[in-house]
């Protein structure tokens, strides 16, 4: 039986399988609903299927998933390439795609054509205006932000964006499935990066900027805020599992859209990103990992 809300939705669609995709698919597998996973590149819809079977098999291992859990998140998930199988008959449907206004706006465009007129349409955007994603639709009171975090199936925070536009019934809904799901939810208005990774980005930037200057090194940068200010991780680390690419992305749009100076992307970053130095993702960003 899939959960239903007040709005009655049993199916969700979500669009981009990386690294926020599949884990947003996955814990909405587990919470009973029928997941439909589109991509544009069948590559990442295998890897995908992997990573979700790798991480429920690695939690009924601990004993932190049940096997019937496992399996009917394995049963409720289907992939497609083709936008309209996941858009036509979800409920919900929740973009993560890359961090790109104009893809974006192009997708909802897509999605307010495919999806049935009563659906909400989420972005998991880190930082970009929802508001203008709303724009891009002929239902703008049923879009808003579900902004989930890495990886989404341990982290419990969902930032739920709501614009001038956003309908109560539209918060409520993606409430009741993000609380399905296992998630606290907090609900913001829509501003630039929003509450969470506004805080998140100024402190990663701080970071960067005294590792040039020669201030300290990752390691004691990461350790002065995991000891100090018991952050579970530091800036480095986190910024390496978020991707370099992503916070490069976020910095350029908060200086674009503020004109303000301590959103300016440093020049080491925009190096790292040139370099395809992203992070966990690449196996190297501010520190090496092994992804084996
Ligand atoms: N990585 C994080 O820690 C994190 C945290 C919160 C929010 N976000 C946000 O989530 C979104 C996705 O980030 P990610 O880290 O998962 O990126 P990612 O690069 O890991 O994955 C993006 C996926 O989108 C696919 N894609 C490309 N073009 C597409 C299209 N037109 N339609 C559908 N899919 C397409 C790619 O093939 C890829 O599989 C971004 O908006 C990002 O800001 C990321």
């Amino acid at each position: 039986m899939s959960p239903k809300n007040s709005a009655g939705i049993e199916r969700i669609g979500v669009v981009g399988a990386g690294a926020m995709g599949h884990g947003i698919a996955q814990v909405g597998a587990m919470a009973g609903y029928e997941v439909v996973l589109y991509d544009v590149d069948d590559t990442a819809l295998e890897k995908a299927v992997a990573r979700i079977r790798a991480n429920l098999d690695k939690g009924v291992k601990l004993g932190k998933v049940e096997t019937s859990v496992r399996e009917r998140a394995l049963a409720g998930l289907t992939t497609t390439t083709d936008l309209e199988t996941a858009a036509a008959g979800s409920g919900l449907i929740i973009e993560a795609a890359p961090e790109k206004l104009d893809l974006k706006q192009e997708i909802f465009a897509e999605l307010d054509r495919l999806a049935p007129g009563d659906a909400v349409l989420a972005t998991n955007t880190s930082s970009l205006s929802v508001t203008r994603l709303a724009a891009a639709t002929e239902r703008p009171t049923q879009v808003l932000g579900m902004h989930f975090f890495n990886p989404v199936h341990i982290m419990k925070l969902l930032e739920i964006v709501r614009t001038g536009y956003t309908s109560k019934s539209a918060i409520a809904s993606a409430r009741t499935v993000g609380e399905a799901m296992g998630k606290t939810c907090i609900v913001v208005k829509d501003a630039p990066g929003f509450a969470s990774s506004r805080l998140g980005l100024i402190l990663g930037m701080e970071a960067i900027r005294m590792l040039e200057e020669g201030v300290a090194s990752v390691e004691d940068i990461d350790t002065a805020m995991e000891l100090g200010y018991g952050h579970p991780m530091g800036p480095f680390r986190l910024a390496d599992l978020i991707g370099l690419d992503v916070r490069l992305h976020i910095a350029e749009y908060m200086y674009n859209e503020t004109g303000e100076e301590r959103w300016r992307p440093s020049d080491l970053l925009k190096r790292m990103v040139a370099d395809g130095k992203l992070g966990k993702k690449t196996g190297e960003g501010f520190y090496r990992w092994d992804n084996d």
